[in-house]
């Protein structure tokens, strides 16, 4: 253990001194429940026992977090859920059909029906007892989820890294194998970014996209826009479900030139062109195109650094008229309910990944006013886990 420097001692108040106090009822607290003499008594008294056995269980679910996410990897990567909507099977019937021993099998199976992927079901017939696994709550939702299945086995690159998460912390940002696959977080020239680097990431944000789609076209009409302009867009996903949904808006993506030729030819097939358009570039460096009466940026801003949040919403600003709407939509810190997904799963995300950070509406609503924006306001929507929708309005001409 390190020791601590000593802090400077602080001039007693009466509110440091309730201070002092409450850190020192803190303690004693801490103090009881690291004894494992007060473990053993809370978890069998009566009243303490609820609460020692939820923390229990909470303490042991981090502990074992890796292996319940490599037990729904292995569900994903055998298309279980998919074989099980189908009908439900017996190990007998699935064991040869994802070649493995019928032991092992069986061993995954009860893995993910203790995890509700699965549901254990007996029947009883002529020929005895048999068992019967049919998805569970949490499997259900998996099905044909190109959106969440991508993501779990996307995981295998963040996992890898968070194998040793100390030398992770100590290595100098940008070293580990998500900065090579997110090409554009430490790259001082990410319109320079060929197409084999931007692939990867572009199929992956263009399949999870629906996860937040929606989300944000519920949350905000558009009918009173005339022209979008989704910076970092991507290959048009939100695009076109913003095209689909409001058929006279017209439409532009800017993102980097290999990403905005995918969203080109996406446009084109499906019969967008004439209303929507791709411009490649930087947006930190490049002009923005002008025109839109309202600017979307869907799950970019945690990606980057202040001083570059600062550049693209300083720009964003100046692209739009008095009046236009700024839209910014991603997963937040501290979001009620959900804050293990903003610092917990994003901040060591966007850490390895070597640039930006997971922010709470607080820290978003400030840099929108120090860019020029004013009425930050955060939109009520149905699942903030995935993704909360700040909008905020240009006061006067930029
Ligand atoms: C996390 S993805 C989000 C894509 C899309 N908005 C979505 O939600 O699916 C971030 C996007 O920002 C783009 N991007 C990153 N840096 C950029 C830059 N300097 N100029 C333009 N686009 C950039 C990336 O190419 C990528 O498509």
């Amino acid at each position: 253990m390190h020791a601590l420097p000593a802090s400077p001692p602080e001039a007693v108040t009466p509110a440091n001194l309730l201070d002092r106090s409450l850190d020192r009822l803190r303690a004693w607290r801490d103090r009881q429940i690291a004894s494992p003499a007060f473990r053993r008594w809370a978890a069998t008294f009566p009243l303490t026992r609820p609460l020692a056995r939820r923390r229990a269980r909470e303490l042991f679910d981090i502990v074992a977090g890796f292996s319940y996410s490599q037990v729904l990897l292995a569900c994903v990567r055998l298309q279980l859920f998919e074989r099980l909507a189908q009908g439900p099977a017996t190990v007998e019937t699935l064991a040869p059909l994802f070649q493995l021993p019928p032991d092992a099998c069986l061993r995954l199976l009860d893995a993910a029906v203790a995890l509700r992927l699965l549901s254990r079901r007996e029947q009883r017939g002529a020929a005895g007892r048999r068992v019967l696994y049919a998805l569970g709550p949490l499997g259900a939702p998996m099905v044909g989820n190109t959106a969440l299945t991508s993501m779990v086995e996307h995981h295998a690159v963040l996992y890898a890294d968070l194998a040793d998460p100390l030398a992770l912390l100590r290595a100098p940002l940008g070293s580990a194998a998500m900065a090579r696959y997110w090409a554009y977080a430490r790259s001082d020239q990410p319109q320079a970014l060929a197409d084999t680097q931007v692939a990867d990431y572009s199929a992956l944000m263009a399949a999870s996209q629906p996860l937040v789609a929606d989300e944000i076209l519920n949350a905000y009409p558009l009918a009173q826009h005339a022209c979008l302009l989704d910076l970092g867009g991507g290959e048009a996903m939100f695009a076109s479900a913003v095209a689909q949904r409001w058929p006279h808006l017209r439409l532009v993506v800017f993102d980097l030139p290999e990403v905005a030729k995918r969203a080109s030819a996406r446009l084109e097939r499906l019969g967008l062109a004439h209303r929507a358009s791709a411009v490649g570039g930087d947006f930190t460096r490049d002009a923005l195109p002008l025109g839109a009466d309202i600017i979307s940026l869907v799950r970019v801003v945690h990606d980057h650094d202040d001083d570059r949040v600062m550049t693209l919403l300083r720009a964003a600003r100046q692209a739009l008229p008095a009046h236009g709407v700024l839209l910014l939509a991603e997963p937040m810190a501290g979001t009620a309910g959900a804050q293990r997904m903003g610092d917990a799963y994003f901040g060591m995300y966007l850490w390895a990944m070597g640039s930006g950070r997971p922010r709470r509406v607080a820290d978003l609503a400030a840099m929108l006013k120090a860019a020029g924006f004013t009425q930050p306001s955060l939109l009520r929507n149905a699942t903030p886990l995935q993704t909360q929708v700040l909008i905020a309005r240009v006061a006067s001409a930029g």
